[in-house]
């Protein structure tokens, strides 16, 4: 039997989450939901129907998957459907993630539904590798290094701007300092030390470019914190140079466990498609959503909630025979 998933949103993340479920027999995807005229949408197999129609499919789909932007749709769009739908989501403003969390818990538990909140790589899975690496070195500290790649959520937020055509954002890591904590060495470092951030932004003709770029490295969550620069280009340069996602990073826990011994315990990830990527985060959360929602859990819970086994398309037998 399938399950049934609806896609909410068809920008970068939406076609990832179309391209992941082409590689899952057990999801069957029933329709794509975009503000925008269906029309003028050219989706990769998916059916595109308007956002305005979502409520027909009350009880047709199992788990919608929110691909919406974090900076301004998630926090209107997930309340919204949590109160008629199981969700996924991949919101990553993690300021926000509380009281987010706290306000779907509220709607989950009177609508009788089940939300995943801010699943994909981090948060996400390089939560839960923070999670069971410190439980493992209590006696430690764990650090954390994105890129060289492409952030989704603060390109996003930077095309948020007045007078912005298009952005791609690079985090860079410090290669000096992640190499010296690979070594063992404990540096008690802030992220915005551990990172820059480059950004590629096109314009409008007669946009403020001093104030755009004023606004961007003032921006809270995203850009205040770090060493940032701007450069501005046009819109060829941008598609022919930069029209590729990538992304990746390390979470890296150095800890002790007695005075003569130290243990490095590294996670990494380099992905050639970060939507992609994210996407088939989000797919095998579906799963996951769809199975506890079948035990009548309801709420809004974390990828960490969740027994691993829930996640892939194996029953348990199969599961403990082939890993253990
Ligand atoms: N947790 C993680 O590991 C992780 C990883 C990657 C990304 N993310 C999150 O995923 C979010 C979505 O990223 P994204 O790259 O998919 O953002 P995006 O391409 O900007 O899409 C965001 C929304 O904008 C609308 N849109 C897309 N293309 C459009 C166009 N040409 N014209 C007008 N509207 C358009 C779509 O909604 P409609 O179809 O309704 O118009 C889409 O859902 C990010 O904000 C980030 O927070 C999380």
């Amino acid at each position: 039997m399938s399950i049934k998933v609806g896609i909410v949103g068809y920008g970068n993340l939406g076609k990832g989450v179309e391209t992941a479920v082409l590689k899952n027999k057990d999801i069957k995807l029933i329709g794509i939901f975009s503000r925008r005229e269906p029309k003028d949408i050219q989706s990769i197999f998916g059916k595109v129907l308007p956002y305005s129609t979502i409520e027909d499919y009350i009880g047709k789909i199992d788990v919608m998957i929110l691909c919406g932007g974090s900076a301004t749709d998630i926090l209107i769009q997930g309340p919204y459907i949590a109160s008629m739908f199981n969700t996924v989501d991949a919101f990553d403003t993690h300021a926000k993630i509380s009281d987010y969390m706290q306000t779907l818990e509220n709607i989950c538990k009177e609508s009788n539904t089940l939300s995943m909140v801010s699943t994909g790589w981090d948060p996400g899975l390089f939560s839960y590798v923070r999670v069971l690496s410190d439980a493992i070195l209590p006696d430690g500290m764990s650090h954390t290094f994105w890129g060289k790649g492409v952030s989704q959520g603060h390109s996003d937020a930077i095309r948020r701007i007045e007078g912005v055509v298009d952005a791609r954002q690079y985090t860079v890591p410090n290669e000096e300092v992640k190499t010296k904590i690979r070594n063992g060495e404990q540096l008690n470092i802030s992220t915005y030390d551990k990172h820059s951030r480059l950004c590629y932004v096109v314009v409008e003709d007669n946009a403020d470019k001093l104030l755009i770029e004023k606004e961007i490295k003032e921006m809270p969550n995203y850009f205040s914190d770090y060493e940032t620069t701007v450069k501005f280009v046009d819109l060829e340069t941008l598609r022919k140079k930069h029209n590729k996602l990538p992304h990746g990073g390390n979470v890296i826990r150095l800890g002790k466990t007695s005075e003569d011994n130290k243990d490095v315990v590294e996670f990494s990830l380099k992905l050639d498609s970060n939507p992609e990527f994210t996407g088939s985060v989000m797919v095998a959360c579906a799963r996951a959503v769809y199975r506890l929602s079948k035990e009548n859990k309801k709420g809004s819970i974390t990828m960490m909630d969740v027994p691993l086994t829930y996640f892939i398309d194996k029953d348990r037998k199969e599961i403990i025979k082939e890993y253990m």
